[in-house]
């Protein structure tokens, strides 16, 4: 999602209490390689968990997660994600970690060897389903999604049902209704398949009686369009003649009409949102997300209020997932990679927030994408950089040098190509394994500029699902050759990059089963493609074992938590899911029916049972 914040203060782009989250660091996490401390510890804390579980009849019924416990596959259905990818029979959960792996006769064996005189309690995973580590989104927007889940405009079939979907929310929100200036916020609307030609304007939303005379804003798929009412098109003005990698889309007098494109959505005046507005908001997002088998999710832009709302629930140890954060980049405001210190592992492990984000361009779908030759369907642009490559030479390698991760939002072939020259001017003498700099979406990237992101080692952050949302227009809009560097994953991998999956949710659902099954089979839902029932250009599906890997250890690496997240391996944090049936192995036509059973953190589980 590509929505760059308005600047809420003049002040730095991150909050004051980051800095003093920061020096309340809970020590670094047990790490596999001090297994041996844990098991001291473990056999400490043994005994007392130990009173406990013994004082209470165990009769199959609901487990004591606060105990140690082994939950095994008979059939050996746990992937670990370990180097190996193997597959075992049990974890034990002790602590919240993983205290061993392996066959019921050697945890048992361990289990007696580290805490004699105790009986492990082991549970079994229903037959066919399975465990793998916790799944990550690399890339996601959870106050955002949150917002769009409460005016939800997806799948309107054209300008009036999308109209009238405001106006049921309205009648059925009595407090909004009542008060004429109250926001009505929304999003998810889609012009690409409506049957028009035109944007929408401030005149649809004003013509209807109930949504007259209101402040609306609404916000595109794909975060690249706001469309407002004219209430708040009269609160945001005056507008400048021209704005910087974006767009004031006018009427036949000049007048705006209520469409603003990337950079001139900044133009808007959005009210702020109050704590009731962030709490209900993320409280709906955890929900959603933790449902579909989410631990972790890869925040891919805070500003200062979110950030500061995340550091407060982390502060309180109310974080229910874990948090990733990447703070928006902002050239009008002073540098603050020297005076603002990243948030490591606050919360137990739950937030970190050591990364920014830098726009580049817009959306291919809004034409923002830029591009090196114009767009097929419209020969009038090749699309626009939001930012120039100068103001990235000289913040890059600032950011860099204070130990900032830096994450670049690049859709067209031509932006993917400017940041991976000014990548390969700042990078160098730069420790790449310390700073794992990332390439955002990395959509439209040429064969040779793939080789540049390889030889660099910069992470590519990629969404299958935006390939299968694509694959339908995506050619009208490029042609049949450029086509090709397009969500072209499996080059990508060759070329020698790492990746990271995510969905961009609320531009796609944060499912990550839809993803999995995106990147294997590239496919919609009901099995079809441009190119057939094979996939569209199949030779770039993922297999299964690098879908789950993107899903897991690399999203663990692209954030700094490989050696506590992202594997089911001794010593790591016990983050999992239980899923009903195998996804590594069902017929890809069944992965999307996957229920998940458990989805498990810190060896509690945050939704579902065992
Ligand atoms: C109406 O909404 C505005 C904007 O959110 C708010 O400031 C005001 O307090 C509300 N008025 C009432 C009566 O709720
Ligand atoms: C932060 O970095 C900027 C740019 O290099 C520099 O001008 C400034 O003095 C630094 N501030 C601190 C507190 O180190
Ligand atoms: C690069 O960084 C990694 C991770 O922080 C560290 O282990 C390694 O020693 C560093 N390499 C050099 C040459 O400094
Ligand atoms: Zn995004």
């Amino acid at each position: 999602m590509s929505l760059r914040q308005r600047p809420v203060s003049a002040g730095p782009a991150a909050p004051k209490n980051a800095a003093v989250l920061a020096k309340e660091h809970v020590s670094p996490e047990t790490s596999p390689k001090s297994a041996n401390s844990f098991w001291i510890l473990l056999g400490a804390l043994g005994l007392s968990a130990l009173l406990v579980f013994f004082s209470k009849p165990f009769f199959g019924g609901s487990i004591n997660y606060a105990t140690p416990y082994a939950l095994c596959s008979s059939e050996a259905k746990v992937y670990t994600v370990d180097a190996q990818n193997s597959q075992t029979q049990c974890i034990v959960v002790a602590e919240g970690h993983i205290a061993s792996t392996g066959s019921l006769e050697e945890i048992q064996l361990h289990w007696k060897s580290q805490v004699p005189h105790s009986e492990l309690q082991v549970r079994y995973i229903p037959p066919g389903s399975i465990i793998v580590p916790g799944l990550s989104d690399a890339h996601g927007h959870i106050l955002e999604y949150g917002a769009s889940r409460e005016l939800a405009l997806e799948g309107t079939k054209d300008i009036k049902e999308t109209v009238a979907r405001v106006r049921e929310y309205i009648l059925a929100h009595p407090e909004i209704q009542k008060n004429m200036s109250a926001y009505v916020l929304g999003g998810g609307w889609d012009h690409t398949v409506w049957p028009t030609s035109r944007w929408p304007s401030a005149d649809d939303l004003d013509s209807d009686p109930v949504l007259q005379g209101r402040p609306i804003i609404l916000q595109s798929k794909d975060c690249h369009a706001l469309w407002v009412s004219s209430k708040v098109v009269v609160s945001s003005a005056p507008f400048p003649e021209v704005v910087d990698g974006g767009l004031i889309i006018r009427d036949e007098a000049g007048h705006p009409n209520g469409m603003f494109l990337d950079n001139a959505q900044d133009l808007i005046f959005q009210p702020p949102l109050t704590d009731d507005d962030l709490s209900r908001r993320f409280s709906i997002a955890v929900q959603d997300v933790v449902a579909m088998g989410l631990t972790s999710v890869h925040d891919a832009g805070l500003n200062p209020i979110s950030l500061e709302f995340f550091a407060k629930q982390a502060e309180q140890n109310k974080l229910p997932i874990r948090i990733y954060g990447m703070t928006y980049f902002d050239e009008n405001v002073e540098y603050w990679g020297n005076t603002t210190k990243p948030i490591i592992d606050a919360g137990n492990g739950r937030l970190n927030a050591r990364s920014v984000k830098i726009f580049t361009d817009g959306a291919l779908r809004t034409s923002g994408a830029a591009l090196y030759e114009p767009y097929a369907d419209d020969h009038t642009t090749n699309g626009a950089m939001r930012i120039s490559a100068d103001v990235l030479h000289h913040w890059l390698p600032l950011f860099l040098r204070d130990g900032w991760q830096v994450n670049i939002h690049a859709i067209g072939d031509r932006a993917n190509g400017i940041i991976l020259d000014v990548f390969e001017a700042c990078l160098e003498g730069v420790n790449i394994s310390a700073s794992r700099p990332r390439l955002e979406h990395a959509q439209i990237i040429t064969q040779a500029d793939r080789v540049r992101l390889g030889k660099l080692g910069v992470i590519a952050s990629v969404q299958p699902t935006h390939a299968i949302s694509d694959m339908w227009y995506a050619e009208d809009r490029l042609g049949p050759e450029r086509i090709k560097n397009l969500y072209a994953f499996r080059s990508i991998i060759d070329s020698g990059a790492r990746i990271a999956l995510g969905s961009d949710f609320p531009v796609e659902s944060p499912n990550p089963l839809f993803g999995f099954y995106a990147a294997i089979t590239r496919l919609s839902a009901d099995g079809k493609s441009p190119h057939g029932s094979e996939g569209w250009f199949p030779e770039q599906r993922l297999t299964r074992q690098e879908a789950l890997r993107g899903m897991t250890i690399d999203p663990a690496y692209a954030s700094f938590t490989e050696s506590t997240l992202g594997s089911l391996e001794a010593g790591k944090r016990a983050d999992f899911v239980i899923l009903s049936q195998d996804i590594m192995t069902v017929a890809a036509n069944r992965v999307l029916s996957t229920k998940v059973v458990a989805t498990v953190i810190d060896g509690t589980p945050v939704y579902g049972r065992f």
